[in-house]
């Protein structure tokens, strides 16, 4: 079996913070040795652009070298990965074009499999220790391509009340892919946002652990300004900023994440 871990960052909100974790995620675990993979699945770019400046990104974006690209065609994505600046950590970019993979994907044999498909020899090379996934903040039948291609999900949530609403149709979905991919496995919420000031976030907290079925991560990420800024630098925060808080708090909570995709 292929050592090869993937994980999907999905949510059904949007501004939950998938990305920023992706990325922060992604990032962390290359600084700490590992290969790592990320594929931007959201048209709006924002994980490529959390390493390439927009130029760049949009290149990969008009060119072939995106994720819509290998998708539509049904191609091997080993031909689509680019590197990034930091060392161990590659991507595949995204496009605008992504907002018409729904489309695409309908008229496809085995529909829900597609990226799975795709997937299957870079994860049997075992080159990456790795694949991470950001989702778009949708649960249709590309992020169920997502979940299907993945080990496990991660779902970054906003300690705030609507970051809360709609967490149920989320673990729904989770529940309905595992119909398709039995070994898939919700790993855990990780908070992003919270701000320990409020009284709220307290309440948050306790419902989110009484939560059945989904593990809340002990490690949360806290607001922080210079989440921001790093990405106004096309970088994650752990590489901007590796002595800020929200650069520690990232690094802890990727450290957890992967103790529990390795049992
Ligand atoms: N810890 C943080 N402190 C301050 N701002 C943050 C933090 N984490 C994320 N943000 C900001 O919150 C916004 C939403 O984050 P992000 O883009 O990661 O969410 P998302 O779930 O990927 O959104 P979408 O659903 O649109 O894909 C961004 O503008 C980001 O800069
Ligand atoms: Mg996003």
């Amino acid at each position: 079996m292929s050592k090869t871990k993937v994980i999907a960052f999905a949510n059904n909100k949007g501004g939950s913070g998938k990305t920023t974790t992706c990325s922060n995620v992604g990032c962390a675990m290359a600084m700490l040795g590992k290969k790592v993979l990320m594929i931007d699945g959201d048209m709006q770019l924002n994980l490529t652009i959390s390493f390439f400046d927009e130029e760049k990104a949009y290149e990969f974006a008009k060119g072939e070298t995106n994720i819509y690209r290998a998708i539509k065609d049904e191609r091997d994505l080993s031909d689509y990965i680019v590197e990034t600046s930091i060392k161990g950590l590659d991507i595949i970019p995204s496009t605008s074009l992504m907002s018409s993979i729904e489309f695409d994907l309908f008229a496809k044999w085995q529909r829900e499999s597609v990226l799975k498909k795709c997937l299957e020899r870079v994860r049997a090379k075992g080159y990456y220790d790795y694949i991470l996934i950001d989702s778009p903040p949708t649960l249709g039948g590309w992020v169920m391509n997502v979940m299907c291609a993945s080990d496990y999900v991660v779902v970054p949530v906003e300690a705030s009340p609507w970051g809360l609403f709609g967490l149920a149709n989320m673990f729904d979905f989770c529940n309905q892919a595992k119909s398709m991919a039995p070994n898939l496995e919700v790993l855990g919420i990780a908070v992003t946002k919270a701000d320990e000031r409020k009284k709220y976030f307290k309440q948050t907290m306790e419902t989110l652990q009484e939560m059945e079925g989904a593990r809340l991560f002990e490690n949360y990420i806290r607001v922080d300004s210079t989440v921001e800024w790093a990405q106004d630098n096309s970088q994650p925060v752990v590489a901007f900023k590796k002595n800020s808080r929200s650069a520690k708090e990232y690094m802890e909570l990727t450290k957890e994440i992967m103790k529990y995709a390795n049992r």
